[in-house]
């Protein structure tokens, strides 16, 4: 079930969203919060960290595991998902560091870490509000188009596009790690609660294939269709289609 929460721009869009995860954290103190990142997030991440400063919000008991990192990048490289989340939100809030989790990008092992993974998303008794960007081409973490829905974390192999998107953050396209480690549609899938957000034009149309299209890898955001409670949040630009 796909409920879709419309927001003018970007700064009430991530207000809206911060609210739901507001109302997780109240509901479960204790809960598992799946995060993500790129720029979609930032926004609520900022509100996040608003509310935890004007003392509205606890952070204490929450856990989080993020949905993927590039392969090759350690956590202190300014473009690893890790820096990216310290930054935003972890170097600001009471969370514990201890209980925060992002994929290894530098796993000599990468089967044994993948499988380690899925494990201590189980051991936390699964993941009750997963955060969710979509990618122009669809994909969501990083699960590319397909010719099938990855099942649970595993080393994925960027596409160009995802490279060409994601060179913003880098010196040059050349510097885009061409891997990354990621959670499974599986892992996604089996979360309780879903917050995909999308701004701006350019995400329009993967956003439209992803909720009104067919259920297809080739768009793996559009398996969102069958999880029993999705909460998209757009500003207008991302349904100007
Ligand atoms: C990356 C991330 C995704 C994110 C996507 C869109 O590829 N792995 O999790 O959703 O980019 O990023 P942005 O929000 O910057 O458009």
């Amino acid at each position: 079930m796909i409920h879709i929460h419309r927001a003018d721009n970007y700064e009430t869009m991530s207000r809206k969203a911060a609210d739901l995860i507001f109302a997780q954290i109240l509901l479960k103190p204790d809960c598992v919060l799946g995060l993500a990142t790129g720029s979609s997030p930032v926004g609520i991440y900022r509100e996040l960290v608003k509310d935890y400063a004007a003392g509205r919000i606890d952070f204490t008991n929450v856990t989080s595991v993020n949905l993927d990192e590039y392969r090759g990048l350690s956590g202190d490289h300014p473009q690893s998902y890790r820096y990216f989340m310290n930054e935003h939100l972890f170097d600001h809030v009471n969370i514990d560091k201890a209980r925060t989790f992002v994929p290894d990008g530098l796993s000599e092992n990468p089967d044994r870490s993948c499988a380690d993974y899925d494990a201590l998303i189980d051991t936390l008794g699964g993941i009750d509000l997963q955060l969710l960007g979509i990618g122009h081409n669809g994909h969501i973490g990083f699960n590319e188009p397909g010719d099938f829905f990855a099942k649970g974390t595993h080393c994925v192999t960027l596409s160009e596009r995802t490279i060409e998107a994601n060179k913003r953050f880098f010196a040059s396209a050349a510097d885009v790690p061409k891997q990354a480690f990621s959670m499974g549609i599986q892992n996604i899938m089996q979360v309780r609660k879903i917050v995909l957000v999308a701004s701006g034009a350019d995400k329009a149309e993967a956003l439209h294939a992803a909720l009104y299209g067919e259920i297809t890898p080739r768009v793996p955001a559009s398996i969102l269709q069958l999880h029993p409670e999705v909460h998209v949040f757009v500003d207008e630009a991302a349904i100007s289609c």
